[in-house]
């Protein structure tokens, strides 16, 4: 059911690669809420085409840009607001890559190369694109940004490696800069802490099915699918929330708070 939550609201969405993206639901949500936005990901991202099918069900259009290329975030917000037609009143970033966790290099074995690409791809491309748009002044008077975010920034999760750092720098991000749009122009910043979730960047995690059903296990709610995570973005970008702002925000069916579950403890009960 649609409420009109977002009507006449234009907005920037990131990182919807196929159909399994947290970002593709919630571009098909913001277009069902009455939204206008532009769709954009990285240009070899692009390569497989399955965001031109994303676009012409939402009415978007896609403006490529690298999330680690200033000048791509420049134009991505000039372009963005021609071809919208004013300032954007919601941005998402949903972006996260690591080379390490990629090819299998362990937190006590990384490559600082590929340490500096996972911080600046899943991270500081948070900072860049905020940067873009303050310069441009292309964000209206109570916008809202979130950013993805996952619990491994504030516990540790051994597999999911120099993530888990740019996981950190994300929200701390959100922090800073929602301090200074908020006193500017009343613009929110968040990030939601997701659920494991079945996507490309989900199950490049090693050992991801055992870390999805743990935590489905230890969640009261169960694991948070991505539509109900898109549900959650939306009301965030909408009028209902003006004033939550520098918050990371779990959206994990309890997990972030439960100490152990009966579902758990029986994977350790011997014949009782
Ligand atoms: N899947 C999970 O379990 C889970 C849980 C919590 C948070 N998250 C976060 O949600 C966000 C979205 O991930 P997802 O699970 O939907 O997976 P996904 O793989 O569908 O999305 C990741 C996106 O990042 C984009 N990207 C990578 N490098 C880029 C660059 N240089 N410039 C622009 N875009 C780039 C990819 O093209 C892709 O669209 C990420 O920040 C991820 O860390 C995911």
């Amino acid at each position: 059911m649609a409420y009109g939550l977002l009507k006449g609201k234009r907005g920037i969405i990131s990182g919807a690669l196929n159909e399994q993206s947290i970002a593709w639901k919630i571009a098909e949500l913001a277009h069902a809420e009455g939204a206008s936005f532009v769709l954009t990901n990285a240009p070899v991202a692009m390569r497989m085409g399955e965001i031109n099918k994303l676009a012409t069900a939402t009415g978007a259009e896609v403006v490529p840009a690298d999330a680690t290329n200033d000048a791509d975030l420049e134009k991505l917000f000039t372009e963005g607001q021609r071809i919208l037609g004013g300032r954007m009143d919601f941005v998402l970033h949903s972006i996260g890559m690591s080379p390490n966790v990629r090819k299998g290099r362990k937190y006590d074995d990384l490559n600082y190369e590929w340490y500096k690409q996972t911080l600046d791809i899943s991270a500081m491309s948070f900072h860049r694109m905020l940067q873009a748009a303050y310069k441009q002044h292309a964000l209206a008077d109570g916008a809202s940004v979130l950013a993805l975010s996952y619990i491994a920034a504030q516990r540790v999760f051994p597999d999911y490696g120099d993530m888990a750092d740019a996981k950190a720098l994300l929200e701390s991000i959100a922090r800073g800069w929602g301090y200074r749009l908020g006193k500017l122009k009343n613009v929110r910043v968040n990030t939601v802490s997701q659920s494991p979730t079945m996507t490309t960047a989900g199950a490049g995690i090693k050992g991801f099915d055992g870390f999805f059903g743990f935590a489905d296990e230890m969640s009261p709610l169960g694991n948070a699918p991505a539509e109900d995570c898109a549900n959650y973005c939306i009301s965030l970008f909408s009028d209902l929330t003006k004033y939550v702002t520098m918050q990371n925000l779990f959206h994990d069916g309890g997990f972030s708070t439960t100490g152990v579950t009966p579902e758990v403890m029986a994977h350790f009960m011997k014949g009782e």
